[in-house]
């Protein structure tokens, strides 16, 4: 069986996909129900797959009440958020302690909080110096990017990079490490764990045989930064 998870987005969607993709091969979990806050491309490519979303307007009065009942009513048992954009309301926060995911482009707590998401992170990268960033997934709470971390791997910044070029680095890498980490949760939710998910690499994975070994090998090959 499966833990019932709800995803929510306020974009294009990729990592929606990514996870939807997962979970077709197998996974221990199943994106019961997307909740976007806006018209968007990650509500088209729920809705082509045939599945339940819901768009919901988070400045209307009880929205996070509403929220909360919603989730239940679909049995779901914990939330991914895939480039949702606003804060989770504190009552779904409360409800969900501990069992929502978030993953941010950058190697948090660095370019990280209000306002650092899309492209200005790649931006504040670049114009940092940083000659390595990455990808986090961490717990989510009330305030942007500070939850307990769960997983996070490294990319280089090239001396190359263009805010653009990293972006679709770090992109490649979040389709990889996402869907490990959500399974992690669920996993940890099967079998009643209370502690924060401890992430580990998917059956049959080491640095260099697995998918996510290689793409980054890939990425640190001719490493210029
Ligand atoms: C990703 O870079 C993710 O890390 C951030 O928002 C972006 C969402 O992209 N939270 P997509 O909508 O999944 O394509």
């Amino acid at each position: 069986m499966s833990v019932a998870f709800a995803a929510f987005a306020s974009g294009s969607g990729t990592n929606l996909e990514a996870l939807l993709e997962r979970e077709e091969r197998g996974a221990a979990y199943r994106i019961a129900l997307l909740v976007v806050d806006r018209e968007c491309a990650a509500e088209g490519r729920m809705q082509r797959k045939g599945r339940i979303t819901a768009r919901i307007d988070f400045g209307a009065a009880g929205a996070g009440r509403g929220l909360a009942r919603l989730l239940s009513e679909h049995g779901v048992r914990g939330i991914l958020l895939a480039g949702f954009l606003r804060l989770v309301p504190s009552e779904v926060c409360r409800a969900f302690d501990g069992r929502i995911l978030n993953i941010h482009p950058a190697l948090l707590p660095a370019f990280g909080g209000k306002g650092m998401y899309g492209r200005h992170v790649h931006v504040a990268a670049l114009a940092s110096g940083a000659k390595i960033s990455g990808v986090t997934v961490h717990l989510v709470n009330e305030r942007y990017d500070e939850g307990r971390i769960i997983a996070q791997w490294p990319v280089p910044v090239l001396a190359s990079d263009t805010p653009d070029s990293l972006a679709a680095r770090v992109l490649e890498v979040e389709h990889l490490l996402y869907p490990a980490a959500a399974d992690a949760l669920a996993r940890s939710l099967e079998c009643g764990d209370a502690r924060p998910p401890a992430f580990r690499w998917p059956d049959g994975f080491s640095e260099t045989d697995g998918a996510l070994g290689q793409a980054i090998e890939g990425a640190f090959d001719g490493g210029e930064g």
